[in-house]
Formats: C-alpha cells, sequence, structure tokens
C-alpha cells in the first residue's frame, strides 16, 4: 500500500455477506473511512455463479458515499460496462480471458472517465497483461479461482504481485496492484512486500465478530504493527 495512495486500501467485497445484514455491514464501512466497495459480478456464464448486477451499484449510490469498484466476470463486458457506468460504478475491471476486443471495453471506460482495470486469473501469465499497462488504472490479480468467496489463498499469487510490480516500476507507470481472494491478516504482510496496493476482502471481514475490530487488525497489519 503505497504513501502516494491516499486511498483507503481495504475494498471489502460484498459478495459474502449475508444480504440482510448489508445495510449495518456498510455503517460499519463508513464509520471507518472505507472509500470503496467491490462489487464482485458474476453473470453464470464466465464463472458458475450468479451473484448480482447494476441495481447493486445504484442502491449502495443511493445510500452511501462509497465509490464503486465493479469487478465484472462476465462472458460480454463490453454489453455490461456501460450499465454499470450509468449505476454509478467509479471503478470497472474486467477478465483478460474474455473473447471480446480488450482496448475497445478499456475505452469504454475511460471514455466516461472512470477508471478501467484488467482482472486475470491465477493461472493467466502476468506478462499478457503488460500491453496494456500503461491505458489501464489498476491490474486485479486474482489470488483465488473466480466464482465465489471464502476460497483458500493461492500463495504463488505473492510472487505474481512481484514479478508485475517489477514491470510497472520498469515502464514508470501509475498503475495500481489490486489482489482479490482468500485475502486475511496472515497474507498481508507478503502482498504488501511484494507491492500490492489494494486489497479486496471478504469472507475474513464477515467471518468475524466483530467487523470494526477485524477492519482495525487489518489496518494495523498494513500499517506494519
Ligand atoms: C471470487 C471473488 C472473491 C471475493 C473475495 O470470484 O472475487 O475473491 O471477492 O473473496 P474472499 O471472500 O475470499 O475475501
Ligand atoms: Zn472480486
Amino acid at each position: 500500500m503505497t504513501q502516494n495512495n491516499p486511498i483507503h486500501p481495504v475494498f471489502p467485497s460484498i459478495l459474502s455477506t449475508n444480504f440482510f445484514d448489508l445495510q449495518e455491514k456498510l455503517t460499519t464501512f463508513a464509520a471507518h473511512n472505507i472509500d470503496f466497495i467491490h462489487l464482485d459480478v458474476m453473470d453464470g456464464h464466465f464463472v458458475d455463479n450468479i451473484s448480482f448486477g447494476p441495481s447493486a451499484s445504484r442502491a449502495i449510490k443511493s445510500r452511501f458515499n462509497f465509490k464503486i469498484d465493479a469487478h465484472l466476470m462476465v462472458d460480454n463486458p463490453g454489453k455490461m460496462i456501460p450499465q454499470f457506468i450509468a449505476a454509478g460504478s467509479d471503478w470497472v475491471s474486467f477478465h483478460l480471458e474474455t473473447h471480446e476486443d480488450i482496448k475497445e471495453n478499456i475505452s469504454l471506460i475511460s471514455g466516461q472517465g472512470r477508471k478501467p482495470g484488467l482482472v486475470l486469473n491465477p493461472d493467466t501469465p502476468v506478462e499478457n497483461v503488460f500491453p496494456f499497462l500503461e491505458d489501464i488504472h489498476y491490474v486485479l490479480l486474482m489470488s483465488v479461482f473466480p466464482g465465489r468467496g471464502g476460497q483458500k489463498f493461492i500463495p504463488a499469487s505473492i510472487h505474481r504481485v512481484a514479478h508485475l510490480k517489477k514491470e510497472i516500476i520498469n515502464r514508470g507507470t501509475a498503475c495500481l496492484i489490486q489482489v482479490d481472494g482468500g485475502i486475511n491478516t496472515s497474507n498481508i504482510p507478503d502482498l504488501q512486500n511484494a507491492g500490492a496496493d489494494l486489497l479486496v476482502i471478504g469472507t475474513f471481514l464477515y467471518n468475524s465478530a466483530n467487523t470494526a475490530d477485524t477492519l482495525m487488525e487489518i489496518l494495523n497489519k498494513i500499517n506494519g504493527a
């Protein structure tokens, strides 16, 4: 989490929360200066699960001041990007593994003044995103295979973060590195040392008895306490 990165490095994912607790969780996040909520959007085709659509972005923006980071695990990002932008999403990421024109879909996002991101599955070579580093605001490196929350962190993700960070530094781009899946206080120090800027956290936050305490525990870890 770099010093010149003024936003809160924790991006809570609401995929694993019980929807009846959502208002209370979001209120806790707001009280702890969380800036972004991560929406795990699943279409039942790109991944074998279905989650929620643009209405989730619209609903959160109508009640809270959060920015929305929409992670599109969908086969047709070109169709969904405009809908999530219309629903208020501020950052939109889509998978490099989709079969549409990557640069075209990036400009669908940046053309509307929003921040584009590219997502890589754990088995997609990091080099595959290098040609796009100058066109995007962030790279999301999945540390689990996409489709559901609560999975085990893939340790090789640490090396992938370091490899990508080295290329970003060599190119002198401002591209941020976001990591998503199985993140908890035990793997945060390694992710931070490897160069991760932003952490998507779901289950570890929702499984805890006290979300506020867990948020503080995470922040202490990030700040090296
Ligand atoms: C997988 C999802 C999850 C979720 C967070 O498709 O993208 O990675 O955001 O996962 P947990 O619950 O492991 O923090
Ligand atoms: Zn996600």
